[in-house]
């Protein structure tokens, strides 16, 4: 049977007066690679979406063209075919601070993804306000992209790093975060939804509370949450918000960084060299205003094109029944699982997005994750990038499902089932 969830649209960027729609069958059809790599009778079941999403057929199709039409590089040549693409590249920042809210598209500065952007702000901010004596927060649910940048930074400026805590359930302790806001903390870096415990943070209400207490400049990490959530970047209010496009449905390779214009303005640059400078000469340069300051050499053309293609089809949808099915499989596979003999799950923060991370009693989770794979069914085992939360939560490791909004609560069943085979094959 078909989920089939519609409403009209409250907003749009596109035709405002379409009727979006949601059905998971249908949206399965745009997403080639589901219908691919049957083994044995057995569909893909990909349940690895917290690592990188599938991807619909309209970024494939908008990468193709890229290349077969529309490929040069931008902001150089004086010829057409270098106009339009530097113009397809303005365009998808332009599509891209729009979806997002953010005041301007100046705000959005395109990197390799997640990663690169924390180490922006880390090297460029980090480095010119941190000296000894002063403190970087950040949380016990980072993940790595979150704390090594903070670790070299630190290490660099003399600059200590603080870690609030989190409850057993996996939230943020809010007291004890709250303490640890500090006149010496000069920058908070946080998750908006932790790849692991599934948390998500009031990060609007955060930095609200850190621009109350402290004058730290705040960074979201928001690689999970611009999935599952409905990024406004100016009601966040955040300084920087960092995202990668490949687990929003779009290409790798190419990833955001927002920051507030003048903040980002105020900022040296993180990487030099051609079209983020205005004059070289053999001693010294001058540099552009963002976002382009930061976008040294050849940027990710294609992909950011692809990036907004991503944002283009999700606006197809209907956004807030997505919301209700990734709700749904979390809360239907969440049941499925706390009846599993000998499973845990780890993070059982009330306000969770669609993953499940979780152990097995007596099973190794690399174990868990080669009896799925030979059942067809995908999901993520190991430390997940964050080994300090693993030590926190006083395990090596864990298995992780996360779900996408083409999931179905049949992929769900087959999880089940593949995990009741694991506990057959080691607890009996
Ligand atoms: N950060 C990604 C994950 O959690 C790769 O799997």
């Amino acid at each position: 049977m078909c989920l089939y969830y519609s409403l009209m649209p409250s907003h749009s960027s596109g035709g405002a007066t379409a009727k979006k729609t949601f059905c998971v069958q249908k949206v399965r059809e745009d997403f080639p690679i589901l219908g691919t790599h049957t083994r044995a009778g057995k569909p893909l079941c990909y349940l690895d979406n917290a690592a990188t999403a599938q991807k619909p057929q309209a970024v494939i199709d908008a990468l193709s063209y890229f290349y077969a039409n529309q490929n040069a590089n931008i902001d150089r040549g004086v010829y057409e075919l270098g106009a339009e693409a530097t113009e397809l590249y303005e365009r998808a920042r332009k599509k891209i601070a729009a979806r997002l809210n953010a005041a301007s598209p100046a705000e959005i500065v395109f990197t390799r993804g997640t990663t690169e952007s924390i180490n922006l702000v880390a090297c460029s901010l980090g480095g010119s306000v941190l000296k000894q004596g002063d403190e970087i927060l950040i949380t016990a649910m980072e993940h790595h992209a979150n704390i090594v940048p903070w670790q070299q930074i630190a290490a660099r400026t003399g600059a200590a790093i603080k870690v609030a805590p989190i409850t057993p359930a996996g939230e943020l302790d809010a007291m004890a975060f709250e303490n640890l806001l500090t006149e010496r903390v000069k920058i908070v870096a946080f998750t908006h939804m932790s790849n692991v415990l599934g948390t998500i943070n009031d990060a609007a209400a955060l930095t609200k509370k850190i621009r109350a207490r402290c004058g730290a400049k705040v960074l979201v990490d928001g690689a999970q949450a611009i999935v599952h959530g409905d990024v406004d970047l100016q009601a966040l209010d955040c300084d920087f918000y960092a995202f990668s496009g490949h687990k929003i449905y779009g290409p790798t390779g190419v990833g955001v960084l927002y920051g507030k214009q003048a903040l980002l303005d105020s900022l040296p640059p993180y990487q030099t060299g051609g079209d983020m400078v205005v004059k070289v000469s053999f001693e010294t340069a001058t540099f552009k205003r963002s976002p382009h300051r930061f976008e040294a050499g050849t940027p990710a053309i294609a992909q950011a094109v692809g990036l907004a293609t991503a944002f283009d089809y999700l606006d197809t949808l209907d956004m807030p029944a997505v919301r209700a099915h990734e709700a749904d499989l979390l809360a239907y596979a969440s049941a499925a699982l706390r009846e599993i003999k000998g499973l845990t799950i780890h993070g059982n923060a009330p306000n969770k997005g669609a993953l499940i991370a979780f152990t097995m009693q007596g099973v190794h989770p690399h174990d868990i994750g080669t009896i799925l794979d030979s059942e067809n069914v995908c999901v993520r085992a190991g430390h997940h990038c964050a080994q300090p939360l693993m030590g926190v939560l006083g395990v090596q490791s864990t298995a992780r499902a996360s779900f996408a909004l083409y999931n179905t609560r049949a992929e769900i069943d087959a999880l089940v089932k593949a995990l009741h085979k694991v506990n057959r094959m080691f607890n009996e």
